[in-house]
């Protein structure tokens, strides 16, 4: 019985699989079953940050796995200390809460917005509506799919989470019109990943931090996809020159191992207390390990200009080929419009071609790892222009 069949026959069809066996990886180019090679331009969707098996990165987890591969919250690591006391001293967030995915990240998020809200003005004053974005994604768990603003995920799993209302994307009357007495958040990502690869006009952005300010309205931006260097910053809202009370983090902040972070500021810290939030794996070592070299590599002198560096040269030649009409978003995290051709059957090509990529909506997308080459991104442009021609 083949891998994908065995597969299939075990594991439930959620996703629509690409039939590619992967079986390793080294850098930026990972390696399938049969022994095919792909260039890698999707990162297992932004989280490969440091491509394959980067040399620090497996010897961190490995070491971890040695040492301690997991223990309760009820005691300290000093892993999770030093990770923490790290991701404080490049996002100057000084406190945060440990889970596992992007979803949980977020749940945490929400949770501390209505618990701000309902210790500072008690329960009858109903502030526990949170405004999210039209075309937003913030997870799949029943409460991040109600704070997702896509109509598409609300089908299916009644009754949602009530709560949530959704504003057009840089649409600042929108927003005035619905930012009401029973907000306790606003909810948004810098720049749509699912939803298109759609930044934020900064515009829109400083009217959610003004209105926020004045009505003490927490602001939440979800970093789950634009985090840890992925736009060029470690963080998008440097870009901006914002500091959301919470910020949330995962997919490539540990390289490829699980983690969801949940960043709070001052204002908020102190909200969840004991018994009001907590996760059986949350912080645990090894995501913790890989986090920790994850985030020392990508804030040492010089990692993001690179960053930029690629972002400008890839843009720049991808925007040369007569078959794309822009390219959209923020670093290397890039959205690339085509003129004809369809999205998804670029991305099936390229796959045959030996070069992973993904779409968003009806863009084809790039989340190339961090430490991408040159040569590795002349490769791929290359196997790109020949299936767009
Ligand atoms: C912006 C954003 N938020 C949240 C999530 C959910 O993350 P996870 O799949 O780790 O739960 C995603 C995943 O694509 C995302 O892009």
């Amino acid at each position: 019985m083949s891998t994908i069949e065995k597969f299939n026959e075990h594991v439930m069809g959620t996703y629509g699989r690409y039939p590619l066996v992967m079986e390793k990886g080294e850098g930026r180019i990972a390696t399938d079953e049969d022994g095919k090679t792909y260039i890698d331009f999707g990162s297992g969707i932004g989280t490969n940050s440091l491509g394959y098996c980067d040399k620090d990165w497996a010897d961190a987890v490995c070491a971890q796995a040695r040492a301690v591969q997991h223990t309760s919250n009820y005691y300290y690591t000093k892993v999770q200390a030093d990770f923490a006391a790290k991701l404080a001293e490049v996002t100057g967030y000084d406190k945060m809460f440990f889970g596992n995915s992007g979803a949980e990240a977020n749940e945490c998020a929400i949770k501390i917005a209505r618990k701000y809200s309902f210790d500072k003005y008690g329960k009858d004053a109903k502030r526990y509506n949170i405004i999210t974005l039209v075309n937003s994604f913030h997870g799949r768990t029943l409460t991040t799919l109600s704070a997702t603003g896509q109509e598409v995920f609300h089908n299916y799993f009644f009754p949602f989470t009530e709560g949530f209302i959704n504003v057009e994307a840089n649409n600042i009357d929108d927003l005035r019109a619905k930012i009401d007495d029973n907000v306790c958040a606003v909810m948004f990502e810098f720049v749509q990943g699912e939803g298109g690869v759609n930044p934020l006009d900064k515009a829109f952005v400083d009217e959610i931090f003004k209105l926020c300010a004045e009505k003490d309205i927490l602001t939440i931006a979800d970093e789950v996809q634009t985090g840890a260097g992925r736009t060029g910053t470690f963080l998008a809202s440097e870009q901006y020159g914002v500091k959301p009370n919470i910020t949330t983090l995962a997919k490539g902040v540990a390289g490829g191992v699980p983690v969801g972070i949940c960043l709070a500021d001052e204002k908020c810290s102190g909200v969840l207390v004991p018994g009001t939030h907590g996760s059986t794996f949350g912080g645990n070592p090894l995501a913790c390990a890989g986090g920790l070299a994850v985030v020392s590599k990508v804030s040492s002198e010089g990692f993001l200009d690179e960053v930029r560096a690629k972002s400008e040269y890839l843009r720049k030649k991808l925007a040369e080929i007569p078959e794309v009409e822009g390219v959209d978003g923020l670093g290397l995290m890039i959205g690339i419009r085509l003129k004809t051709k369809n999205a998804a059957e670029v991305c099936k090509a390229c796959l045959e071609n030996g070069l992973l990529t993904l779409t968003a909506k009806t863009k084809l997308r790039l989340l190339p790892p961090l430490n991408i080459t040159y040569d590795d991104i002349d490769g791929g442009l290359e196997i790109l222009r020949g299936i767009l021609k």
